[in-house]
């Protein structure tokens, strides 16, 4: 596929994709979504990639879903060709960790592309907000329920309904982001947070991911009967027998993947 509106790249085991539509602040339109969720899917089943960085620009991660391209939708439109929330669901069952490196603007889908992914690194320029609100309607792509989830209901509540914004330093308080580092090393850090996780037995990086989102939804009995199950699972793998055997001879693991 000719990518015409996100930039594909690869630092050894990292895949990089930045948002590609600057003019318009990276709005998510159909093409963008469909080029985004292809390029995640190519990332994931490629064996020599180990993490994903999403990222935009230093002024925009993403200012929302394309506005011009919703507005003159009725619902049978947005209900068949769901471009955002059916490629949210694609970037969801990835199965190796994204990484979102955040700048500047994070609103509306925007913001809920961040939360679709694992971890968000964002520069202390970040602001992020739903702002839906102001357009006659409300979060449709994860906005209500992830942003709840993550910084309480009262916080989300006032966001969503105000249409207001909270700055970088708010949203790491309040759990919404990992980190927040200065301007100039937003990416750099997601790279080097990126490179990190690469370094890591695969099959146990993508279990304690999946363990994580699944326990998440899960009631804690029931979350901890996943968790112990993928743990026990891990002692069939070679890297489980490498990491250990490693540890007690004091020495380095070289990690197979299987
Ligand atoms: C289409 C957009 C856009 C968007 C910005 N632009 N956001 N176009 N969709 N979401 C365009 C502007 O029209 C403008 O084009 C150019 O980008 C630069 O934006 P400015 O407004 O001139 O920049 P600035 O003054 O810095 O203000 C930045 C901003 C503002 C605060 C981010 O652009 C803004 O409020 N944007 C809309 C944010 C929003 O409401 N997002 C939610 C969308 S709904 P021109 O041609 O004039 O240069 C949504 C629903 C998700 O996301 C649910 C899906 C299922």
């Amino acid at each position: 596929m000719a990518l015409e509106n996100i930039v594909v790249s690869r630092e050894d085991s990292v895949g990089l994709i930045q948002l590609n539509r600057p003019k318009v602040l990276n709005a998510l339109n159909g093409a963008l979504m469909e080029e985004l969720a292809a390029a995640v899917d190519e990332f994931d089943h490629d064996s020599a990639i180990h993490c994903i960085i999403i990222h935009g620009t230093d002024r925009a991660f993403s200012a929302g879903a394309d506005i011009e391209q919703m507005s003159a939708a009725t619902p049978a439109m947005m209900l068949e060709n769901s471009w955002i929330n059916r490629n949210f669901e694609r970037l969801r069952r990835a199965s190796k960790p994204i990484i979102a490196a955040v700048s500047g603007y994070c609103l509306g889908g925007g913001c809920e592309l961040a939360m679709t992914c694992d971890m968000v690194i964002a520069s202390e320029t970040a602001q992020f907000g739903q702002p839906e609100i102001n357009l006659g309607v409300i979060p449709g792509a994860g906005g209500t329920a992830r942003l709840a989830r993550a910084i309480g209901k009262s916080r989300a509540m006032e966001l969503i309904l105000s249409g207001g914004r909270m700055s970088a330093k708010e949203a790491e308080m309040r759990g919404l982001v990992s980190r927040v580092v200065p301007g100039e090393l937003y990416l750099e850090e997601a790279k080097k947070l990126a490179r990190e996780i690469a370094g890591k037995p695969p099959i146990a990086v993508r279990f304690a991911k999946e363990s994580i989102n699944k326990v998440y939804e899960l009631p804690l009995s029931e979350g901890l009967d996943y968790e112990s199950r993928l743990f026990y699972t891990l002692f069939s793998t070679e890297d489980q027998k490498e990491g250990m055997s490693a540890f007690l001879a004091k020495r380095k693991p070289h990690w197979k993947g299987k």
